[in-house]
């Protein structure tokens, strides 16, 4: 394996894929359009869903894409773990009712083991556990070692989001060796430690899932893939995490100078700050703002986590937007239209920060309040909630300010206030139609709320 460049390997895939036949097209809007089922997309399949199921005809059978995606379910893992984020990029190869199984697992194999070079030692293949026809495929026309195969089960190898096109999925996976993992003696392909990190997943997509969650054969099978930029650039660049790698170094370093510790004194907070700048000035960027409800309040939690974050390192003014500019000449040459967006961008990222240090000074008063008028030095769960859902206190962040008087916060109060919020809002949301977890996930991080907020 070579050390590669960010936009080389990105060019790179979409090459090999345009020497199969596959139409290059423009990463979509992170905006979906004309889908009220999703607040942001987040995957390269999303925008396509149209042409997967036949109701709109695709420019080619045959595409290839580089995808903005942005997902939130698993925001509290950024920065814990080596691969979450809640902005990536996804390279796809599409096949609509053309080519299947045999030329996606078998140019996937070649993109790694020709192009990229990786070590087929190095690899592992992971199939739903019923699919023979791909065990098969692998181990005797790619040439895979049936000892790196795995057979999985629906949670990990059925790609489905609700209801439309869905189907068994093959996964590849990079070892990254024994020090990396988690050292239990059962760990695994699958294990949710640093190990084995899943790279590319084929999507063998021959299903729809109906409303009332039964499956029908599509017409045709068609082919879905993803292999996110951030995951193969670390294994390429051999960062130690997705982090440690030209996609997010550059904005790191510039956090740096603004900051009372080094990137290696508090990793995490620098990875938080960095992959949410992302997030925000891609969506910014592709005409979402923040807001009370919605799309916009999801980006409004983000950008507030990453204030948060700043904090914990000893920047305690607005500074986001002053990585904007890092963020865009960090990518501009793939997404050319990011500069003339910057301007905005940084303006409304700045008002917002602002905002934001406004209302947690006022939520620092009156947590300040609280304790002069509490005799008892505990803060009960619902001022507690009060607290984030008014002023968007992390509870976190209540009990740091609370330890430094002594008192302590009644975590589970805030548990049963927020559980109580989360079926409510639930409960008036109702269920949601296709690719409906995404869409409860999101809202589910977000807790729409009544925020003391002036704009
Ligand atoms: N749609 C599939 C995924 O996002 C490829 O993993």
């Amino acid at each position: 394996m070579k050390w590669t460049g960010l936009n080389e390997l990105r060019e790179k895939f979409l090459e090999f894929f345009e020497s199969k036949g596959c139409l290059r097209l423009p990463s979509f809007s992170l905006v979906p359009k004309d889908d009220n089922s999703l607040l942001l997309i987040n995957s390269g399949m999303a925008p396509m869903k149209k042409y997967f199921t036949g109701e709109v005809t695709p420019p080619r059978k045959r595409v290839t894409t580089c995808q903005k995606c942005i997902r939130t379910p698993d925001i509290e893992r950024v920065g814990i773990t080596a691969r979450h984020g809640t902005f990536f990029e996804m390279l796809g190869n599409f096949s609509f009712g053309d080519y299947f199984k045999h030329e996606a697992t078998a140019w996937a194999w070649e993109f790694f083991t020709k192009v990229l070079e990786m070590p087929p030692e190095k690899l592992y293949v992971s199939i739903y556990e019923d699919d023979d026809e791909a065990f098969d495929i692998w181990t005797k026309e790619v040439g895979v070692d049936p000892s790196h195969m795995v057979r999985l089960g629906k949670e990990d190898n059925f790609w489905e989001h609700g209801s439309g096109p869905c189907g068994p999925c093959s996964e590849i996976y990079f070892d990254r060796g024994d020090e990396k993992g988690c050292g239990r003696p059962d760990c695994h392909v699958g294990c949710e430690c640093d190990r084995f990190v899943e790279v590319w997943n084929l999507v063998f997509t021959q299903f729809c899932k109906e409303e009332d969650g039964s499956y029908s054969n599509l017409d045709h099978p068609n082919i879905d893939t993803g292999m996110g930029l951030e995951r193969i650039t670390s294994i390429i660049q051999e960062g130690e995490t997705n982090f440690d790698t030209d996609l997010f170094l550059p904005i790191i370093h510039a956090a740096e100078e603004l900051a009372d510790v080094k990137y290696a004194e508090d990793k995490m907070a620098y990875r938080v700050i960095a992959d949410h700048i992302r997030t925000v000035t891609f969506a910014l960027s592709d005409g979402a703002m923040f807001d009370r409800a919605g799309r916009g309040y999801v980006l409004r939690r983000i950008l507030r986590r990453a204030v948060r974050y700043g904090k914990n390192i000893g920047i305690d003014k607005p500074f986001l937007y002053t990585l904007v500019d890092v963020v865009v000449d960090n990518m501009k040459e793939f997404y050319d239209y990011l500069p003339e967006k910057a301007e905005f961008v940084k303006e409304a990222v700045k008002k917002e920060e602002v905002a934001f240090h406004k209302t947690l000074s006022q939520g620092e008063k009156k947590i300040k309040d609280v304790i002069a008028h509490s005799d008892n030095k505990v803060i009960d769960g619902s001022t507690a909630f009060m607290l984030y859902d008014t002023y968007g206190f992390p509870l976190e962040l209540t009990i740091e300010i609370a330890e430094e008087s002594g008192f302590t916060v009644d975590s589970e109060g805030f548990q049963v206030e927020m559980k109580a919020q989360q079926d409510r809002a639930r409960a008036a949301r109702g269920e949601r139609e296709s690719m409906a977890s995404q869409k409860i996930d999101l809202m589910d991080f977000t807790t729409p709320s009544t925020f003391v907020y002036d704009t």
